[in-house]
């Protein structure tokens, strides 16, 4: 059964009746540009293959009653305009309430409804199952209350949900490429202006996805000390952003920076000029240029902002070698464990099954591979009976 029929079909069985429509909204893997968001600069994901679902339909109260599929069938009970309340052991149900919350708070008027919940994007491994949960519900309550926004605003709605609720201090790229995703593109987003520019992937290049068995540990406190670490080399510069710090400004003042703040600040600063540049490489089907591009990217995480394993980074140079300048690979999202992405020729498939199995050999860890496609962001879902 797919997902979407196991969503219909359970919402049918619950609430006695077809859902009214179903949203979804995907995961996404970053290609380049990594904790740049919240730098106010460049990122360069693309939506994928994954997505959450939710099968909705109105209620004549104002309760939201929700049931998640994936957590044994749980189920949440609240009403709309109920404040934020965490919930004492249901993590999954605080996203949902966090999103009802901020929808409040920017003034909308909510009406009542049923969802029912279900994804296939891996939780835990960096590829944005909580932004696909939260604009998947965003949009969800939005189109029982007959609202329409734009993407952007989807998109901001689930970033200051997390935020000011859920807790984590993070950036908007998620949430934006998960509203706004294109189908056969990477986005290049502007985090400033968030204007995003589609970039077509050269159709002989395949997106491989792989999650390396290391556990994502720390993410929530390491990330947010990046946070105030750029802020700091920020300040220092009188600016609030890192993406106002030319490189020629850091590079004439980096010795009186602490040596962490120093380092930070570098691989932010040069990550952004990456990714404008790897933008045009994909533009262009210049891959030779993609896989250095790449390369230095996860060279950069691994000894100036620090956030990679020793696990993955001998499974992204292992893979590297094998792909020489044919395609690029680099670890992806926020880092501290999580998945690597590679660009790759169909031709060179094969030579991701012996790297996992010399990966296994050497690390004890157990990689899992998946072979994505860029896809579009959030959209509604006519319910078939
Ligand atoms: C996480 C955050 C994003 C971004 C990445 C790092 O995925 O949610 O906003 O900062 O890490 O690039």
């Amino acid at each position: 059964m797919t997902i979407l029929e196991n969503v219909t079909r359970s919402f049918t069985n619950h609430f006695n009746r077809l859902p009214g429509f179903i949203s979804k909204a995907p995961g996404r893997v970053n290609l380049i540009g990594e904790h740049t968001d919240y730098n106010d600069g460049f990122v360069l994901p693309a939506a994928i293959d994954f997505f959450t679902l939710v099968a909705t339909s109105e209620r004549e109260d104002d309760l939201i009653q929700v049931i998640a599929l994936d957590y044994a069938g749980q189920t949440d009970e609240f009403s709309v305009n109920a404040g934020f309340d965490a919930h004492p052991t249901q993590m999954w149900s605080n996203y949902i309430r966090a999103v009802v919350r901020t929808l409040v708070d920017r003034g909308h008027q909510l009406k009542g409804c049923n969802l029912v919940v279900s994804g296939n994007v891996p939780q835990g491994a960096g590829l944005s199952s909580s932004a696909s949960l939260e604009v998947a519900i965003a949009q969800a309550i939005l189109t029982v209350a007959g609202i329409q926004i734009p993407a952007t605003e989807l998109a901001l709605i689930g970033q200051a949900a997390e935020n000011n609720y859920v807790g984590c201090a993070c950036g908007i790229m998620d949430q934006l490429v998960s509203a706004s995703g294109k189908k056969g593109h990477a986005l290049l987003i502007d985090c400033r202006s968030l204007e995003a520019t589609p970039i077509i992937m050269p159709p002989q290049l395949s997106i491989v996805i792989i999650n390396s068995g290391v556990e994502r540990g720390l993410v929530d406190s390491e990330y947010n000390l990046r946070r105030q670490q750029c802020a700091e080399a920020a300040k220092f510069f009188n600016q609030s952003v890192l993406r106002d710090v030319t490189k020629e400004q850091f590079l004439a003042a980096a010795h009186e920076l602490p040596d962490v703040v120093r380092k930070r600040a570098k691989h932010v600063i040069e990550e952004n000029e990456r990714t404008v540049e790897a933008a045009k490489a994909l533009a262009t089907n210049n891959v030779a240029l993609l896989s250095q591009l790449m390369a230095e990217s996860h060279v950069s995480m691994r000894d100036l902002f620090e956030i990679t394993t020793p696990e993955i980074d001998y499974l992204v140079a292992a893979l590297d070698k094998e792909l020489g300048s044919d395609g690029g690979v680099r670890m992806t999202g926020g880092g501290f464990g999580g998945c690597i992405v590679a660009l790759m020729p169909k031709q060179k498939l094969s030579a991701v099954a012996s790297t996992l199995v010399d990966y296994q050999l050497k690390t004890g860890l157990i990689a899992t591979p998946f072979i994505c496609t860029p896809e579009q962001g959030a959209s509604l879902v006519a319910v078939e009976s």
